[in-house]
């Protein structure tokens, strides 16, 4: 079977991808453009997120937020700990993570289009947070420093789980959660051929 690199335009596909979510942050609620997904705070309470500390966010924090699955699901990371959020778009995972670790903890969301971190970067100005920073840069070339997080989560963005968790060599992987992200927005059609289930996924570094 070819190698999808053999088949897919990298830098074609990330200018698509980039392309959508620039329209994204300029109109989140899709008043100009179509999206094919939800997005917003009514969303994520679908997904599951705990109403607290989701009120905690401005409605400017949550209305970018196009995931599919809740990462906070088996509760929020600890006070001090380290998170990386992969592809974190409108910052509201990052947002809420930083909420969870205080101001001991860090996060680092990382996402490869320019839009979508000028607007979360200027989010948590407004609230103030300063343990949350965000960098443009890609997952392929993570822009933080190795060995360097607690927890990493990432929502909507990583397709082929199973072999990015191998390839990291975590263990104990949990899937939880399963939700039809995807029902009742314009793009469900499409979405149904690939799979519209978005789940939780859990794993953890080997014991030492
Ligand atoms: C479906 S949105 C999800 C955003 C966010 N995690 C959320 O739940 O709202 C996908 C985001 O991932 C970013 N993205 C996609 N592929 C990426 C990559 N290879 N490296 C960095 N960012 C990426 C896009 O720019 C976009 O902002």
């Amino acid at each position: 079977m070819a190698d999808i690199l053999d088949v897919v335009d990298i830098d074609e596909l990330r200018h698509q991808v980039r392309q959508k979510y620039r329209d994204v942050a300029a109109d989140p609620n899709g008043s100009q453009h179509v999206h094919h997904f939800h997005t917003g705070r009514a969303h994520a309470v679908r997904l599951g997120y705990a109403l607290h500390p989701l009120s905690e966010l401005p409605d400017e924090a949550c209305e970018a937020f196009a995931g599919v699955g809740n990462p906070f699901f088996w509760g929020g990371p600890k006070p001090g700990e380290k998170v990386v959020d992969l592809g974190s778009g409108g910052g509201m995972d990052s947002l809420l993570a930083a909420l969870w670790v205080g101001t001991a903890g860090r996060v680092i969301g990382v996402d490869m289009t320019p839009e979508m971190v000028e607007r979360s970067r200027s989010i948590a100005e407004k609230m103030g947070l300063k343990n949350v920073e965000f960098r443009e840069g890609l997952i392929e070339d993570l822009p933080v420093e190795d060995g360097w997080a607690d927890v990493v989560i990432s929502n909507g963005v990583i397709t082929g789980w199973e072999t990015v968790i191998s390839a990291a060599g975590l263990v104990d992987v949990e899937l939880a959660n399963p939700i039809d992200a995807f029902a009742g927005a314009s793009g469900e059609a499409s979405a149904r051929e690939f799979g519209t289930l978005g789940y939780s996924i859990r794993a953890h570094r080997p014991a030492e």
